[in-house]
């Protein structure tokens, strides 16, 4: 233990080389395998950039409608599945639904432990990316009480997303162009951002040679945390108290600068982009635009942009280089397409899943040794044991 260096959090430990996402903290560059994250959320769909990652090019056009095509053909989950879900309490959170039922689907397809079947793999691959979002439906349905929509394979991946949301038996549901681009947009955003909690826990679970339902199962185990991805929904919910509290954002930020306070500005800093975060950039101009084409006029998006020039005129956040990230402006959106707050964490799951499955294939490909850090020992030192009668 004697050669053991600690870098907690991780923070200058490079775990992998990978071929998947640039980020370039300092200039606020995102690129998924070359292609600019501001290129891609303008003019690709969700499943071609899903593609992208997984697959390492943008798919020709025969490729991208096979893609679809087998993503289309899977999008229904075994009425045995529902059992499961059955059983848990109507204010169960999503996230943690979300996270058993994926790795329930380990045990309703077994043979993804078989790592000499590339065919299967592949297969579980399609099987993931189909059915997540129509598990995501079921947890809304429930909260609501309403029964589950099962998907119609005539619509694309976010409509089709979108009419088991929010399509009720009783009148006709059209999907609102706007909304499902709006969402196309959040998706491609979220899709992956290297070794981030979640992608690296994916990774370390994947490291053991554990199956990928178990891996991704994790991966969003870790997302669900309040510092990774449930920011967004953390960020909606101190809008809503800064609201009710009569607006006022100074005090939240002199509450964020006090340590003693274990309150910090949600959706503000970053481990990496230390200038901008370039996916919080296009998602400030997507509210103004997606709130805008809706009509919706939302009084938390006027309090979000108070709290952002305040904060970046203050010394406090300029020192530190804390600007708003990608969680700060997607539930304004989220909440504008009828999305509810406790859904938000799942919709950047939705997003992130392609990230996911791309790092856990290249993790397979490259045979990294399995994910085994060290510690440096603080405890006792050696003891003799006492019988419990003389302690
Ligand atoms: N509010 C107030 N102070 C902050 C904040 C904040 N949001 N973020 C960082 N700081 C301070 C922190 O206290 C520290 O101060 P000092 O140097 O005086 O000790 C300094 O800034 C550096 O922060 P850190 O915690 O060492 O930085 P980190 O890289 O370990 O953490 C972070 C990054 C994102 C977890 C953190 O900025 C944070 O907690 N932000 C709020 C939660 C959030 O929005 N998370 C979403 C991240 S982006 C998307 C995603 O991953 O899901």
């Amino acid at each position: 233990t004697g050669y053991v260096t600690i870098d907690e959090g991780f923070k200058n430990t490079g775990s992998t080389k990978s071929a998947i996402t640039f980020l370039d903290g300092e200039e606020g560059i995102l690129r998924y395998r070359g292609y600019s994250i501001e290129e891609l959320a303008d003019k690709a769909d969700f499943l071609e950039v899903a593609y992208l990652l997984i697959h390492g090019d943008l798919p020709t056009e025969a490729q991208y409608t096979e893609f679809v095509g087998k993503i289309t053909k899977h999008t229904m989950v075994n009425e045995d599945m529902r059992k499961i879900f059955d059983g848990f309490p109507v204010n169960a959170h999503p996230m943690g639904i979300m996270s058993a039922l994926v790795s329930a689907m380990s045990g309703f397809y077994p043979d993804s432990f078989d790592e000499k079947s590339p065919e299967n793999l592949q297969l579980h691959i399609i099987r993931l990316l189909a059915k997540f979002p129509t598990l995501a439906t079921w947890c809304y349905k429930k909260s609501q009480g309403h029964p589950i929509n099962y998907p119609k394979n005539d619509l694309d991946y976010c409509s089709n997303f979108l009419q088991m949301m929010f399509a009720l038996p009783v009148e006709d549901y059209k999907v609102d162009p706007v909304v499902s681009r709006a969402l196309n947009k959040l998706l491609i955003l979220h899709a992956d951002h290297e070794q981030n909690c979640s992608t690296s826990t994916v990774r370390l679970v994947g490291s053991s040679k554990a199956n990928i339902f178990s891996s991704v199962s994790a991966g969003i185990s870790a997302l669900w945390g309040p510092l990774h991805g449930g920011a967004n929904q953390e960020v909606i919910e101190m809008l809503e108290a800064i609201r009710n509290d009569g607006g006022n954002v100074q005090k939240y930020i002199d509450m964020a600068k006090d340590k003693n306070s274990g309150f910090r500005l949600f959706g503000f800093g970053h481990r990496v982009y230390k200038n901008f975060d370039p996916r919080a950039k296009i998602i400030k101009k997507a509210a103004d635009d997606v709130l805008e084409k809706l009509g919706v006029s939302d009084p938390v998006l006027a309090i979000a942009k108070g709290l952002e020039e305040a904060a970046l005129k203050d010394e406090y956040f300029v020192s530190r280089k804390l600007y708003p990230n990608v969680d700060f402006y997607s539930g304004i959106i989220y909440r504008a397409l009828g999305i509810p707050t406790n859904m938000f964490t799942v919709m950047f799951a939705i997003g992130r899943l392609p990230g996911w499955i791309a790092q856990w294939l290249e993790l397979r490909d490259q045979n990294q040794a399995i994910g085994r850090p060290r510690q440096i020992y603080t405890g006792e030192t050696h003891r003799p044991f006492v019988e419990k009668n003389k302690r």
